[in-house]
């Protein structure tokens, strides 16, 4: 089980501070969204950013989850600035170059995930699971934090976690907190992307705490 903290809705004047909290209270992955204001509409970090963080955090890992449909310029942008893994939409690109980035992120040795929409079925996955460390089931439409977990969502976590078997992690994001996080993880999953429950509700490692004590 692992909590990753999502620094969208972090202080961005204070981005240093707020991932040292995280890391102190024990977290190893940050997520990092990039939103291209094309594939959704928001805008968040560039490549910069993520090489700042490894440079800064070094043993820490740099989950990049990569909302957007240019991943000819941006895999191999985030691949160069220190990535350990990045998350591909599936809505986002053909099969064909979904195929072709995999393998690209494989012969990095970057770990690799595919992202998928509340709307998109689960089966997807299966034409991918030889090449996947990982599948990232969305449980509120990307784009913005701060939405409300999609509850269906449990049925789609529990068809992910049947098509992949028990070795593949899966992880939730959107809308999770120490509710929501029990519902995902009675369905299956085991990695929870956590933004505004941790940064906009309080002290940082106490609400790491919150969680730990619910998925433990
Ligand atoms: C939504 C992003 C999420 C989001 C999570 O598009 O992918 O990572 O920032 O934030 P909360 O926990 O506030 O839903
Ligand atoms: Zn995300």
């Amino acid at each position: 089980m692992l909590i990753a903290p999502s620094i969208l809705n972090a202080d961005n004047l204070n981005l240093e501070t707020d991932i040292k909290d995280a890391i102190a209270a024990g977290i190893s992955r940050f997520h990092i969204d990039i939103m291209d204001g094309h594939f959704v509409a928001n805008l968040s970090f560039g490549p910069q950013l993520v090489e700042d963080f490894k440079r800064e955090f070094p043993m820490t890992d740099a989950e990049i989850h990569l909302m957007s449909d240019n991943p000819d310029d941006l895999v191999p942008a985030f691949v160069n600035a220190g990535a350990d893994l990045v998350e591909l939409h599936y809505e986002a690109m053909s099969e064909k170059k979904l195929d072709y980035w995999l393998d690209y992120l494989i012969s990095n040795d970057v770990k690799t995930s595919l992202a998928i929409n509340p709307d998109t079925p689960s089966d997807v996955v299966s034409k991918f699971a030889s090449k996947l460390d990982q599948v990232l089931v969305m449980t509120v439409y990307p784009g913005f934090g701060g939405q409300k977990f999609i509850t269906d969502s449990a049925e789609k976590i529990k068809q992910v976690r049947e098509i992949m078997g028990p070795d593949t992690a899966i992880e939730v994001d959107g809308g999770v907190n120490g509710q929501t996080i029990k519902i995902a993880k009675d369905a299956g999953a085991d990695i929870f992307v956590v933004g505004s429950y941790l940064y906009k509700d309080g002290d940082i490692a106490n609400q790491v705490r919150k969680l730990e004590k619910v998925i433990e």
